[in-house]
């Protein structure tokens, strides 16, 4: 019988009991290690870019909760430039999210166009086109900051049949949300920045793959660019993910309850959460995700109600990610994301739900 969700979290990657020592050992702070006057060791470490036992625990356990293989990485966007740059040559095309993270769709725009990568961008939900030709499919699902869901298993089978390599960033969603390896998908990329840490103190970023060739290639690509976390910062994504399960939980019940109290308003439009049974995601949501994320994205018709509103609310506070434990909620547009003025992404946190919910409704009254 498989651990329940919160059993695996509190227990991956941790070491073997040891009589006197710690749990979660702490961080190695190293650059070089002592070598063996003789010369290196395969077995040994050597030097913090290739080796560090800290981070190690960490791809352990991320490892453990995603199903194969981890690689962390200095952030999100290390992974998956990282996996970009290393699978694609020349000549070849990939498929990206035409409304995921706008980041990624820059640099796509700017660094592998230029090295004559050609670029589809297609939209979360669908519909996807014949994938001849294609080398490499990157889905976000469910996109930020739209909330878009696509079916996992359906694009692994084309993409399958087309020799296509079929990676899921798994961000939103998180390892207990759903397991695009298990849906079929080649590769998992994801912002642990987000709800895997989720106490909005570090970057981190990780791939996880079965795949034998593709893990070869990341971590050459890795240990030659340097892209990898410092020791305490995956020590402390470590420490971090032991909640995981506890925080999403909350989350998730706190989505639930604004997605439901922001629907019944007239002065708020466009709720979109996947978990809502009427939104259009929810029958692929209901079937492939384990739970439902802690965001809820919706729309308060201008920035400048939006800026009233956070204005008014105690508890919301203005920042630009999601997946921590204070409810925050950013504008997209600001950044440049092809929302509307007023769209807003509100990431729930582990507050009281009666709260929550009571300081959301004031903020609202106050700027209607
Ligand atoms: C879906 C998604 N992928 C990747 C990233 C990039 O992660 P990072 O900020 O850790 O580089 C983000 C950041 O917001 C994201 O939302």
């Amino acid at each position: 019988m498989e651990l329940g969700d919160g059993t695996r979290c509190v227990r991956a990657g941790l070491p073997e009991p040891v009589p006197g020592e710690p749990f979660l050992p702490g961080p190695v702070f190293a650059a070089p290690y002592h070598l063996d006057p003789a010369g290196p060791s395969p077995d040994r470490d050597g030097y913090a870019r290739m080796d560090n036992p800290t981070r190690r625990r960490l791809e352990s356990a991320i490892g453990e909760l995603e199903g194969g293989d981890c690689l962390v990485f200095s952030s999100g966007q290390a992974a998956i430039t990282g996996l970009l740059l290393s699978v694609l040559r020349p000549g070849d095309t990939a498929l990206l999210p035409a409304d995921g993270y706008y980041t990624v769709r820059a640099f796509a725009a700017a660094t592998l166009r230029a090295q004559a990568v050609a670029v589809m961008l297609i939209p979360t939900a669908g519909p996807y086109p014949p994938l001849g030709g294609v080398r490499l499919v990157l889905l976000e699902t469910p996109s930020n900051p739209g909330l878009e869901v696509c079916d996992i298993a359906a694009v692994a089978a084309i993409a399958r049949a087309a020799g296509t390599l079929l990676a899921v960033d798994n961000t939103t969603a998180t390892p207990l949300g759903q397991r695009p390896l298990a849906l079929g998908a080649d590769v998992v990329v994801g912002s642990g920045t987000k709800a895997l840490a989720g106490h909005s103190d570090l970057l981190l970023g990780y791939l996880v793959t079965r795949d034998s060739a593709v893990l070869a290639r990341l971590r050459q690509w890795r240990d030659q660019t340097g892209a990898v976390p410092g020791a305490f910062d995956a020590w402390l994504a470590h420490r971090s993910l032991a909640t995981l399960d506890l925080r999403l939980e909350r989350q998730s019940a706190n989505a639930a309850a604004v997605a439901t109290r922001l629907s019944s308003r007239s002065d708020v439009a466009g709720v979109r959460w996947p978990g809502l049974p009427g939104d259009r995601s929810h029958p692929v949501a209901a079937r492939q995700m384990r739970r439902m994320p802690g965001v809820v994205s919706f729309d308060l018709g201008s920035a400048d109600r939006v800026a009233r509103f956070l204005a008014a609310s105690r508890l919301v506070a203005a920042a630009t990610s999601f997946g921590g434990l204070h409810t925050t909620a950013d504008r997209r547009a600001q950044w440049g994301d092809d929302t509307s003025e007023g769209f807003v992404r509100l990431s729930c946190g582990i507050e009281d739900t009666d709260d929550l919910l009571a300081d959301l409704s004031a903020a609202l009254d106050a700027t209607g």
